[in-house]
């Protein structure tokens, strides 16, 4: 059975909707608490959060599939996320550079690798594309 869509337009849409951002709190919750744990020196909740977190990003991915979050134009898709990357990309190098001025200079650093990561995002998307877009 096609996963993609199938509940689109049907009552489960907006069950599913509701369930991916559900589970996209838990990755964020669970993500923080990780990195909370990690601060405290236990890095075997840290170990174990992080576990978590990715479990529930995977309910959350799946969920949206169903509930129909990626078009039928899918290529489309990924150009309008490859565009996004980069603004993102922009916009948190951005809030780096504040964060320095305002004198926070590891925080700015791990902000502006985040940057730099939505950046890599971009150059991923584009290479997908090249190798297997079809003509
Ligand atoms: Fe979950
Ligand atoms: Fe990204």
């Amino acid at each position: 059975m096609k996963l993609s869509g199938s509940f689109k337009g049907t009552p489960f849409e907006k069950v599913f909707e509701g369930a991916a951002n559900l589970e996209a709190q838990g990755v964020e919750t669970y993500y923080a608490m990780a990195q909370v744990a990690e601060e405290n020196g236990n890095e075997d909740m840290a170990k174990a959060f992080r576990e978590l977190a990715r479990q529930e990003a995977v309910h959350s991915g799946y969920y949206a599939t169903l509930a129909g979050l990626i078009p039928d134009d899918f290529w489309g898709y990924v150009d309008k996320m490859a565009e996004g990357e980069i603004q993102g990309q922009d916009q948190v190098m951005e809030l780096s550079r504040k964060v320095k001025e305002a004198g926070y200079g590891d925080i700015a650093r791990q902000i502006e690798l985040f940057a730099k990561q939505e950046g890599g995002h971009n150059v991923i998307l584009n290479r997908l594309k090249t190798k297997y877009k079809p003509e």
